[in-house]
């Protein structure tokens, strides 16, 4: 891995960011709000900010990077496109719970469903992301699936995945602000009382923690070398391997582009296996 150390610096800056927004989310609707609870009031759409907050984007975020971590990387391929498929298993589901607490509360309370612009593009995003686990999982992890058709896809899947990832921050920030305007009246938002600052602060570490994955998740050089050249490393020995093929980790690109891993495969003359 080119770098280690600026990669373990923005790894923890982001995992520090993702825990930080997880403590605020809970502080705000267990001191700020009414707690937690499913019983059709105010407490059951508490379950709304804290699962997105938590599972639509926290455990999407790590799902995002998981490939990348380098202690990993002695996992085989199909184990870590397990976890991946699992985090985000995960991720839509906990969505899928907080869009019913939204529902549940609105029917409850005899408010409309899907009036603003959070919600149709809140539920638009949960939609497309049960697609592209759906189309994930068949690409991915039905072995049958052709390896033409799955480096085709790749670049489609990766970005679609970041496409989502950052719109569901953005609903995020829309439902944050929404709820501070409905749920603040003496004193108002506008009048910045702890509870606004403190979740004005929990947008804020929301896009840190988006931008950091973002950035983790767009380096070239921190990607999961091929499985070629892993077996070199495994089979060369570690530290010899790096300084015979870690210049060209830096040149490898995932299955997402196997157009630009294309002249190190040349090279070596081997196959691009990474959208395998
Ligand atoms: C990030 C992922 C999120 C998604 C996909 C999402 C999606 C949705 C959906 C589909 C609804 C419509 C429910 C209905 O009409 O009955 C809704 C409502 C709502 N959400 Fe979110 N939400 C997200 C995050 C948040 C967060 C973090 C907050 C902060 C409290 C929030 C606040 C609200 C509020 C106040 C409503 C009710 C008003 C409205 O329908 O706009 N949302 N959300």
């Amino acid at each position: 891995m080119e770098d280690p150390k600026k990669f373990l610096f923005v790894l923890s800056a982001a995992g520090a960011a993702g825990f930080v927004s997880i403590i605020f989310v809970l502080r705000w609707v267990l001191h700020f709000k009414e707690g937690l609870a499913w019983d059709g009031g105010l407490a059951e759409f508490n379950w709304h900010p804290v699962l997105t907050v938590t599972g639509f984007i926290f455990l999407q975020g790590i799902a995002i990077i998981v490939y990348r971590l380098p202690w990993t990387w002695q996992c085989s391929k199909l184990m870590m496109k397990f976890i991946h498929a699992g985090l985000n298993l995960a991720a839509f589901i906990f969505a899928a719970i907080a869009i019913v607490a939204a529902f549940d509360f609105h029917n409850a309370a005899k408010i409309p469903n899907m009036y603003s612009l959070h919600s149709w593009l809140g539920l638009t995003v949960v939609i497309l992301y049960g697609l592209q686990l759906v189309l994930g999982i068949g690409m991915y992890l039905i072995p049958i699936t052709p390896v033409s058709w799955r480096r085709a896809f790749m670049p489609i899947h990766v970005y679609s995945g970041l496409l989502l990832f950052g719109s569901v921050i953005a609903v995020a920030l829309m439902g944050i602000t929404e709820k501070l305007i409905f749920g603040l009246s003496n004193p108002k938002y506008k009048d910045s009382p702890p509870e606004a600052i403190f979740v004005n602060v929990l947008g804020v570490l929301l896009v840190l923690f988006g931008a950091l994955i973002l950035w983790i998740a767009t380096r070239t050089s921190w990607k999961r070398p091929s499985e070629q050249t892993l077996h070199t490393l495994h089979s060369n020995g570690e530290s010899e391997a790096n300084t015979k093929v870690g210049p060209a980790l830096s040149e490898l690109a995932d299955g997402t582009d196997t157009e630009s891993g294309g002249d190190v495969r040349r090279r070596n003359n081997k196959s691009d296996n990474q959208a395998d």
